[in-house]
């Protein structure tokens, strides 16, 4: 194995050694096999590659002070695939599945778990596609379950620094009663061009108004949107976002924290009134905005003066790291140890 610079990683595709899959054919999931190969052998009639049935997640493992190896809320991302899988009529992956191979990905990875202290994690990618053929649009007859790891940095190359963002309003990752609250490969093909031009016009990220009105905050390409004022942690509700895991948590810790939640329509005059906004996800962890800028109307909304992030997305990132890697109290059971890591 090559010298990794831990510290240095981007959030990106890293080769491992091992890869973890499991089919569904003749009405029932398969045993779990491995694989040291990065390929997958797969019909050219598969709906995956016509149709778009594939959904996927995000989770980490990461490796705490005393060395143990922890999963976050890893049932919340079982969950939430089922959840994905059904609103595109695939198999379901069954959660004894889902764990063994999650888990075994972790474990016959070993090697690529970050050490404590590097701010790296080893990111989890379950991933579930229609493999049967179909040319008609049906859903397919087989499906195929993979899980790669790799070990990752921040998604943002700004790390816990603050972002710009730029609101898109010629573009949606997802219609009014579509797919936007599943994890379904087509929001992410939906969001790319207008990701990329914001890219290219020097923002980390486009944040996508609600597909019907155009009037609300719904959230950024691969992260969800939040805000505090008057001691208030306030997120987009919404139809068209994506439940994030990271969100749910934040939630827990903001009312932890002594703050009021709430979950809401967020108009964008709004942005006008935080003291603080941040995007949140498994890979995004906590990124604080620093610049929101319009693309239509030009108007620049300024947070983090002083350059860092604010004291509550401060204090909320470093309480969430710390129950990640084993160090806060995790009163909420969200963490489970890989035993023999
Ligand atoms: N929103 C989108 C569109 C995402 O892709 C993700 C990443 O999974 C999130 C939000 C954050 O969700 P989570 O915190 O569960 O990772
Ligand atoms: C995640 O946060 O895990 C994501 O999946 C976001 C992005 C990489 C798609």
């Amino acid at each position: 194995m090559e010298n990794i610079n831990w510290k240095e990683l981007p959030f990106g595709y890293f080769k491992t050694d091992y890869n973890v899959r499991c089919y569904w054919r003749n009405g029932e999931w398969g045993e779990l096999e491995i694989s040291s190969s990065e390929y997958i052998n797969l019909h050219m009639a598969a709906t995956a590659l016509h149709y778009g049935q594939e959904a996927f997640e995000g989770m980490k493992a990461f490796r705490g002070k005393d060395g143990k190896v922890r999963l976050f809320r890893w049932e919340e991302n079982y969950k939430r695939m089922a959840r994905s899988a059904d609103s595109i009529v695939m198999k379901e992956v069954p959660r004894d599945i889902f764990f063994n191979a999650i888990t075994t990905a972790v474990k016959m990875n070993a090697n690529y778990i970050p050490p404590y202290g590097t701010g790296a994690s080893l990111y989890i990618r379950p991933l579930l596609i229609g493999s049967g053929a179909q040319v008609g649009v049906k859903p397919a007859e087989e499906y195929m379950f993979m899980v790669f790891v790799g070990p990752v940095g921040p998604y943002f190359k700004e790390g816990f620094n603050p972002v710009k963002v730029q609101i898109v309003k010629d573009y949606d990752r997802a219609a009014p009663q579509g797919t936007g609250q599943f994890k379904v490969g087509g929001n992410y093909a939906a969001s790319l061009k207008a990701g990329l031009r914001s890219k290219s016009e020097g923002f980390a990220t486009a944040l996508f108004l609600d597909p019907k009105e155009k009037k609300y905050i719904d959230e950024a390409g691969p992260a969800n949107f939040f805000g505090i004022k008057n001691n208030t942690y306030i997120t987009p509700k919404s139809e068209s976002i994506l439940p994030s895991i990271t969100n749910m948590s934040l939630q827990q810790l903001a009312e932890d924290m002594g703050m009021e939640v709430e979950r809401r329509s967020i108009a964008v005059e709004e942005l006008e009134t935080f003291d603080e906004v941040g995007a949140c996800g498994t890979a995004a962890i906590i990124s604080p905005i620093g610049t929101i800028v319009d693309r239509h109307t030009k108007k620049t909304y300024e947070y983090c003066e002083s350059g860092v992030a604010g004291p509550i997305s401060t204090k909320m990132y470093v309480t969430l790291r710390a129950i990640q890697e084993g160090e806060e109290e995790d009163k909420y059971g969200w963490t489970n140890v890989v035993e023999g890591v």
